[in-house]
């Protein structure tokens, strides 16, 4: 509803324009340069929140330095049924099982071919739910052809909880295919575009030491770290409450150490090889921060960094 009004509002002449001016920091130390992109600040807001290309004008107007949108699959899809979002307040977190409800591929390029900001964005590919896991990589080659000319990079998702089986195409054999089927696209462009991974917070350290083994094969040029977790680690909500709720994706606060710990490993086992989107890395995303603290979190994250660069 609040992104809907912002919409609204934002047809008044002169108030994108005054929202921008208010939840922005136009500061030089803020700007990142990743992967040939150049960033005006490094906090983006993460995939699922626009996942229809609905509001990027909007959100460029609160200060993000970059926007990925999707999950887009192929094929529109409605997602699991509802309640598949869940607040945990005191908790700071987020439970989803949203189940990569879109409007699908080419609904959301018609939309980017009208959007008036020039912030980065970010494409988000994944399979429909119908697809089976021997024919995904045609799923993430139909998504990558139709958004190439529309967006900046490419986050490929192999990592959300709630498509039945996605996470298996983590594994090396699956993921390198993909991966290498998508390089092979993106050098038959006149000019290529980024392409990230964006991993799960559940890998163990084998799975990650493979996923340092695959960016450096596909030569793919970063990863994002983390996607939500399966795992509900000790959190103040009450179990029963917990148990409730069901299955899903954990994000928020409980996330923060074990994403760290992943960025860190990776940058650690890797030596630095490659850009990493997340907290404590090269740019950051939020999400569930954003739900909890509102349409001014970017413009704090990013006065707070300037603070730290005076210091
Ligand atoms: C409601 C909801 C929907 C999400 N949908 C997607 C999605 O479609 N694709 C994806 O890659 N990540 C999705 N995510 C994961 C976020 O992009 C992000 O990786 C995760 O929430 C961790 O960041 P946070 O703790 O700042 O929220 C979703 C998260 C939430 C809370």
């Amino acid at each position: 509803m609040a992104m809907w009004l912002l919409k609204v509002a934002c047809k008044i002449p002169g108030v994108r324009f005054m929202l921008k001016r208010s939840f922005t920091i136009n500061d030089k130390r803020l700007q990142r340069n990743l992967f040939g992109l150049s960033f005006e600040n490094p906090v983006g807001l993460a995939a699922g929140f626009d996942k229809d290309a609905r509001w990027i004008d909007e959100l460029s107007s609160l200060g993000f330095g970059f926007v990925e949108i999707g999950t887009l699959t192929p094929k529109a899809q409605p997602g699991n049924e509802k309640p598949r979002l869940f607040r945990l307040p005191e908790d700071h977190a987020l439970i989803n099982r949203m189940g990569f409800n879109n409007g699908g591929v080419m609904a959301a390029t018609e939309r980017l071919k009208k959007r008036k900001s020039h912030v980065i964005v970010g494409g988000n590919i994944g399979k429909n739910k119908t697809t089976e896991n021997e024919q995904a990589v045609n799923d993430y080659l139909i998504c990558f052809e139709e958004l190439f000319p529309y967006v900046d990079y490419f986050a490929v998702n192999v990592s959300s909880p709630n498509t039945p089986g996605l996470r298996a195409l983590q594994e090396k054999k699956p993921l390198l295919e993909i991966l290498l089927r998508l390089q092979e696209a993106n050098a038959s462009k006149a000019k290529r575009k980024p392409i990230l991974l964006k991993i799960a917070p559940d890998l163990t350290d084998d799975q990650l030491n493979d996923i340092i083994d695959i960016v450096a094969e596909s030569k793919i040029d970063g990863v994002i770290a983390t996607n939500t977790t399966i795992v509900r680690a000790p959190l103040k909500t009450s179990p029963t409450e917990i148990e409730a709720i069901g299955a899903g994706g954990l994000s928020g606060l409980p996330l923060s150490n074990r994403s760290t710990e992943v960025i860190r490993y990776l940058k650690q086992k890797s030596g630095n090889a490659f850009p990493i989107i997340g907290a404590g890395a090269d740019l950051i995303q939020i999400y569930t921060g954003f739900i909890y603290e509102g349409p001014g979190l970017a413009k704090k994250i990013c006065s707070e960094l300037c603070d730290l660069a005076s210091n």
